[in-house]
């Protein structure tokens, strides 16, 4: 049987069942975590019957999960809202329907307000609710617009169904799994805390078993989420409290599992039993994001990050000298309300210090609600324009020199998917960089011993020195 015939006889059942078969196409903008409540949430309505996929025109629900962090990310938000109005319309006329949903943290964020905005929209729902999605969207087909962006008091994750094995297998051999949630942090400047609310840790019992799940279904590397990932705590056997570091021993027991990372840190959270793991674990991998926004101590201050840069610079030492090939990655904003030049010179200067393998910058966003809004002393677009411009120069000149610096080392790669030719497959280094090798497709999920020999602008080359 031909493709082709195969699908004609498909959609010849499906006719037949009356087309039980729905399908949606999920959008996840933002960060990590926004990519794992996608996978969640398309667990979740699977058992509804929507099935995955990757073209918008076949799809029955369209689901947007936004993001909220800087202005820019949350305009995206309506003007894609914009062409899907004119899809649904364009629907209704040829006699089909279409749902569009709205998740993530605009939906926290602007709740009601999407509905007043863009009139097409047919549910919002937060991202601790969105167990109760396929719910809202029986009670949306049912003609109601529905808005849930009320914190469950029941946690979403004991009403989520985990994927089956043959499904995690065809999600490759990484996968992410939140362990944190949300923030008390309050940097002036950001929006998490209202999005995602107080900071809760899921329980050990949960997290195990989920990742055996993982590991079962294929999965080799495991990356933990947070937003705050390090003020996980929890509960060991004997009750005793437990930090990400005990967690993370915990997790690299499980057979099988052969790589484990953790992100987003926050530097006031990095207690001495996690510098131990990355002393210690082999397992864990010589990576960690932890940004730090700005060098200036008057800024931080001003952010509300609740530590120095020099407490900063003294903490990377102190995790190098645990894992001398740590690689370091952060997080920058530039133009923070009253930063001079004089505070942007002590942010190159601690970037400079520092020296970053992979680093994320970004100019300044004033969030409706947050307390960087009402300051004064705003900073004009066309300075952040230049600083950003400045800092970024030197952050890609260390990220280049950081490349250079693994030529000719020998490596564990963890092959992950097809390269750009054929014959050809895609791995993951230790400090998480892309690198091409030469194998075979029966290959992946392995771990092979490769020694770099080469680097292009996203990537790495390498031979395989044993299998
Ligand atoms: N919890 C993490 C960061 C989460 S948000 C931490 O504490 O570091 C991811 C990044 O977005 C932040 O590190 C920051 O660099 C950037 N960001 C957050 N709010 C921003 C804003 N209002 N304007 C510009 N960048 C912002
Ligand atoms: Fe936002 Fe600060 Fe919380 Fe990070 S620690 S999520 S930057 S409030
Ligand atoms: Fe964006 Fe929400 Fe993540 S605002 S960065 S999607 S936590």
């Amino acid at each position: 049987m031909t493709q082709d015939t195969a699908l004609l006889q498909a959609q010849d059942t499906n006719i037949r069942k009356g087309s039980n078969s729905r399908k949606v196409f999920i959008k996840t903008y933002g960060c990590q975590m926004n990519v794992y409540d996608s996978v969640r949430m398309s667990d979740a309505l699977a058992k509804d019957g929507y099935e995955p996929t990757e073209d918008m025109e076949e799809a029955d629900l369209v689901l947007l999960n936004t993001c909220h962090i800087r202005e820019k990310a949350a305009e995206k938000v309506y003007s894609a809202l914009g062409r899907l109005r004119d899809m649904k319309k364009q629907r209704a006329g040829e006699g089909r329907d279409m749902m569009i949903g709205v998740t993530g943290c605009v939906a926290q964020a602007e709740g009601e307000e999407i509905l007043r905005r863009a009139p097409a929209v047919d549910v919002v729902i937060g991202p601790q609710t969105y167990h109760r999605l396929p719910e809202a969207l029986r009670r949306a087909k049912g003609g109601e617009r529905v808005v849930d962006t009320e914190y469950a008091i029941e946690d979403k994750f004991e009403h989520l169904p985990l994927a089956e094995k043959a499904k995690i297998r065809k999600r490759g051999v990484t996968a992410f799994l939140t362990v944190q949630e949300g923030c008390d942090k309050f940097c002036t400047f950001c929006v998490v805390p209202y999005t995602r609310g107080s900071e809760v840790s899921r329980p050990v019992h949960q997290i195990v078993e989920e990742a055996e799940k993982l590991v079962d279904g294929g999965v080799r590397e495991i990356t933990l989420l947070g937003q705050n990932v390090n003020a996980w705590h929890g509960e060991g056997p004997r009750g005793e409290e437990w930090s990400l570091g005990d967690l993370l021993y915990r997790l690299a027991e499980i057979p099988g599992l052969a790589r484990l990372r953790y992100t987003t840190s926050h530097p006031r959270d990095m207690d001495d039993r996690l510098i131990d793991a990355h002393r210690n674990l082999r397992m864990l991998m010589p990576y960690l994001h932890l940004p730090v926004q700005a060098g200036s101590n008057r800024i931080l201050k001003a952010m509300n990050r609740r530590h120095t840069a020099s407490e900063y610079v003294a903490l990377i030492e102190r995790i190098r000298a645990a894992r001398p090939d740590i690689a370091i990655s952060g997080d920058f904003i530039v133009g923070f309300p009253g930063e001079t030049d004089a505070d942007f010179e002590d942010t190159l200067r601690l970037v400079e210090e520092v020296r970053y393998a992979q680093a994320f910058s970004f100019k300044y966003s004033t969030r409706p609600g947050t307390p960087g809004a009402e300051l004064k002393d705003q900073v004009p677009e066309e300075v952040k324009a230049r600083r950003l411009e400045k800092l970024q120069a030197l952050l890609l000149k260390q990220q280049q020199e950081f490349a250079e610096s693994c030529v000719g080392k020998v490596i564990d790669l963890l092959l992950e998917k097809p390269g750009r030719m054929p014959g050809q497959l895609i791995g993951r280094s230790p400090w998480l960089q892309s690198v091409n090798v030469d194998a075979k497709a029966s290959q992946i999920g392995d771990i092979i011993r490769v020694r770099i020999t080469g680097i292009s602008t996203n990537s790495l080359f390498a031979e395989v020195v044993s299998n």
